[in-house]
């Protein structure tokens, strides 16, 4: 950062005490709908119906999967004007995996929650279907949890997110702090990387061991110790996706739709 050393200090000092109360105030559950949507979307035949009747039990959660769902439609020019209609033009798959991706952005205000699923969306769906491939290449024995871990290696930038974007407003004359893919700058600037953030957020949210290590790991994979090799195919992913460009992202997105059914084959809930 080239700035004064007193800027550096105050912004510095906001953003530590910021994002340690957001530590301290501790992460909202997941909301319910979500544990039964993974139930009926891993069914074998999806009972649309019961999909409906579960989404329609949380409006603003719907809308928020609606929002990120036409997101990723516009990809290829479609659009749903129902959640349900956004599931069958999605598939299952990838209808969980927005759903997913919003049920770990229910974080900070209301109305920036759809702006951080957005943020999040296209390297980490990017992600998801990288590590799958190469957990197939690599033998590794339960790709789903490949899969979910590609996609939720990065929740950790979710706070720091937060923390930044209320920085940018405070300290409006000084400008933002550029800290994106500089985890020393993060530590500097934050107090914590968004690897030990994501760890608190997979412990906090109870996920299993392996897929909290792949998050805490995946930048360096040498500490995960028994649950390394997890670790090691989401830092092979990061590497592979870090030297590609969006473009083909978006191709496998589509593709993605209709032939992956690794999410709906691991159970993230599980505690495995
Ligand atoms: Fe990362
Ligand atoms: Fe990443």
């Amino acid at each position: 950062m080239d700035r004064k050393p007193q800027e550096h200090d105050a912004i510095r000092e906001y953003c530590r005490s910021h994002l340690a109360s957001i530590i301290s105030q501790g992460l909202e559950p997941f909301p319910a709908c979500v544990f039964d949507l993974e139930v009926l979307l891993n069914a074998p035949v999806v009972d649309l119906v019961r999909v409906s009747r579960v989404l329609r039990s949380d409006v603003q959660f719907s809308h928020r999967i609606l929002h990120l769902s036409n997101a990723i439609l516009k990809q290829s020019n479609e659009s749903a004007r129902t959640v349900t209609e956004a599931a069958v033009l999605l598939g299952p798959c990838l209808f969980h995996t927005a759903v997913v991706l919003c049920a770990v952005t229910e974080f900070g205000a209301r109305s920036t929650r759809d702006q951080n699923a957005e943020a999040l969306w296209l390297h980490s769906v990017q992600m998801a279907i990288v590590s799958e491939g190469l957990a197939e290449q690599a033998e590794y024995p339960v790709r789903g949890a490949a899969y979910v871990a590609g996609l939720l290696h990065d929740i950790g930038y979710l706070p720091l997110l937060v923390v930044a974007r209320e920085q940018e407003k405070v300290f409006r004359e000084l400008g933002a702090i550029h800290w994106r893919d500089n985890i020393d700058l993060e530590r500097e600037i934050f107090g914590f990387d968004h690897c030990q953030i994501g760890r608190w957020m997979a412990k906090s949210w109870k996920f299993p061991s392996s897929l909290i290590d792949a998050v805490l790991y995946h930048h360096d994979p040498r500490g995960a110790g028994t649950n390394s090799h997890l670790a090691e195919i989401v830092c092979a992913a990061e590497c592979h996706c870090s030297s590609s460009s969006p473009e083909p992202t978006k191709q496998a997105t589509r593709v993605h739709r209709n032939s992956s059914e690794s999410l709906r084959r691991w159970n993230m809930f599980a505690g495995a």
